[in-house]
């Protein structure tokens, strides 16, 4: 009988030949820079890796060192990140920059991504699971990722609709391949999104097939929360001047879309003002249902000189052309 340590052996060297065979040829695979490592994982915590790659593409160029980014105001960051959503990701990677960037001496790292993971998840915007991922990828720590696809691939290799948290980072690091724990990563995470699908799994070319107890009803697994989303009212306000362009102003840096610029949005007298129309617009826990007015301003901006999110871009766009 083979011991249960060579199962998890031949386990761990089949998914690592599979990631050989089958893995996304990404720009942030071709390079062993930390920062830029770093980078791609702040990027897909929360935008999918095929508008994750232009995202990536633009910033990286910008900001090719972490000094590059420490010396530059938000704003610029903002710009480039402009669509891709969650901006307080822009924000925190900002001020994880300055610190790096900062001598030992006044409690920063010269301009050195930390390599320990105790470190890397003191930082700004960094926490479990992208410092797992970073002293994984980027400094070979073998240390088990465990995201969203990770805890699928899980739940239906062990058919457990909801395996807690400890035994689906128990069962991660069961496979990593100590001498490419970053690969492991990688690979369990590519075959959540490649092959483990939500819907449809692809169970043929599972190279964990063999150990797997949920294949016969995979879709079964894991459990689905029911995850109502919160519905949030308000107006927004778009006064717009004799060119035609809309008064923008910066919002505050703790409210959503800090940092941002946009149309007076909230709680408003709209006594004075035409209704244009409604719009529904879904981040993931929540429905934002805005109710769009116009009015009049003496003076407006350029919209594209700013940085300016999905959402006020709607709202404008609906304001300035209906
Ligand atoms: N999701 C987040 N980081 C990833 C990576 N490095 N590879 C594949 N999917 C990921």
């Amino acid at each position: 009988m083979r011991s249960r340590k060579k199962i998890e052996d031949d386990l761990s060297h089949s998914l690592l030949q599979w990631y050989d065979r089958e893995k996304r040829d990404l720009p942030w695979r071709r390079t062993k820079d930390p920062w830029l490592i770093l980078l791609s994982e702040i990027i897909l915590q929360q935008t999918q890796v095929s508008r994750g790659r232009l995202y990536w593409e633009r910033i990286s160029k910008r900001f090719p060192t972490v000094g590059s980014m420490a010396t530059t105001d938000i704003e610029e960051l903002l710009l480039l990140w402009q669509g891709a959503g969650y901006y307080s990701r822009a924000r925190r990677l900002h001020e994880l920059a300055i610190i790096v960037s900062r001598k030992k001496a006044d409690g920063g790292f010269d301009g050195e991504i930390p390599s320990d993971y105790e470190e890397l998840v003191k930082l700004p915007g960094i926490g479990p699971y992208t410092a797992a991922a970073v002293a994984s990828i980027a400094f070979q720590k073998p240390i088990p990722v465990v995201d969203g696809n990770v805890n699928r691939v899980a739940s239906r290799f062990m058919a457990d609709p909801s395996p807690p948290p400890k035994a689906t980072r128990s069962w991660a690091g069961s496979l990593l391949d100590p001498s490419r724990p970053g690969d492991s990563n990688q690979a369990l995470m590519e075959l959540g999104a490649l092959v483990c699908r939500p819907r449809n799994p692809q169970c043929v070319h599972c190279p964990l097939v063999a150990g797997c107890l949920g294949r016969e009803d995979a879709e079964s697994f894991p459990l689905r929360k029911k995850n109502k989303k919160k519905v949030e009212k308000f107006d927004a306000l778009v006064l717009i001047d004799e060119n035609g362009l809309p008064f923008l102003s910066k919002r505050q840096k703790n409210v959503r879309f800090g940092g941002l610029w946009g149309p007076p949005m909230g709680d408003i007298d709209t006594s004075s003002m035409d209704k244009v129309g409604e719009i529904s617009h879904h981040l993931s826990h929540r429905e934002l249902q805005v109710t769009v007015w116009r009015g009049a301003c003496s003076k407006g901006i350029d919209p594209e000189s700013v940085p300016i999110s999905n959402l006020d871009r709607r709202i404008l766009e609906m304001a300035m052309t209906s």
